[in-house]
């Protein structure tokens, strides 16, 4: 197989993984050498690593992706969705104070510390209820105007942080960063 086509497989595994069809998925490549040094091989690297084309993500709107085999949602919050998840205190959150954000160990779970940029435009989460781990709604789901997990009652708000209902955690903030037009997950 020659280079290009290799190149391509590897685009067209990576385009199966997108669920939706507002971006384009590829393969990140040598994105932070020191991770990819410690992988044994270049499979475990391309999957440990993608990268998501978001410029087609309108505010208001979410993409979904797949990646490590769980769905990523990424979300470009309009104003509203962001001054109402700023409003919210440490003390309004009971369940878990914790921004719960890979990016930002150990800080609070205020608006500030759980979006990829400080404008708090996008919101990048991994879409799996901390409680049993069913796929919540979105789009403004539940009682907070976030996510809704419809499998045992639990409202997330419109920053992924847990507001009523079993789950235990926020929803978690992985690895992300953004690179131009594209957010790079791991
Ligand atoms: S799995 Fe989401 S509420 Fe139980």
């Amino acid at each position: 197989m020659s280079h290009s086509e290799e190149h391509a497989a590897t685009r067209r595994d990576f385009l199966y993984y997108a669920t939706a069809a507002a971006g384009a998925v590829t393969a990140g490549a040598a994105v932070w050498p020191l991770v990819n040094q410690m992988n044994p091989s270049a499979d475990v690297s391309a999957l440990s690593s993608i990268r998501v084309d978001v410029s087609g993500v309108e505010q208001g709107t979410q993409l979904t992706v797949k990646w490590l085999g769980k769905p990523v949602f990424i979300r470009r919050r309009t104003e509203d969705e962001i001054a109402d998840a700023r409003s919210v205190t440490l003390d309004d959150l009971t369940i878990d104070k914790k921004s719960e954000n890979a990016n930002k160990p150990d800080t609070s779970a205020l608006d500030e510390n759980r979006t990829l940029d400080e404008e708090g435009e996008w919101l990048v989460m991994i879409g799996v209820c901390t409680h049993l781990g069913c796929v919540p709604l979105g789009d403004g789901a539940g009682d907070y105007n976030g996510w809704f997990c419809p499998c045992h009652g639990s409202h997330y708000d419109s920053s992924g942080r847990i507001r009523k209902g079993p789950a235990p955690r926020n929803l978690d903030v992985p690895i992300s960063a953004f690179d131009g037009d594209e957010l790079i997950l791991g």
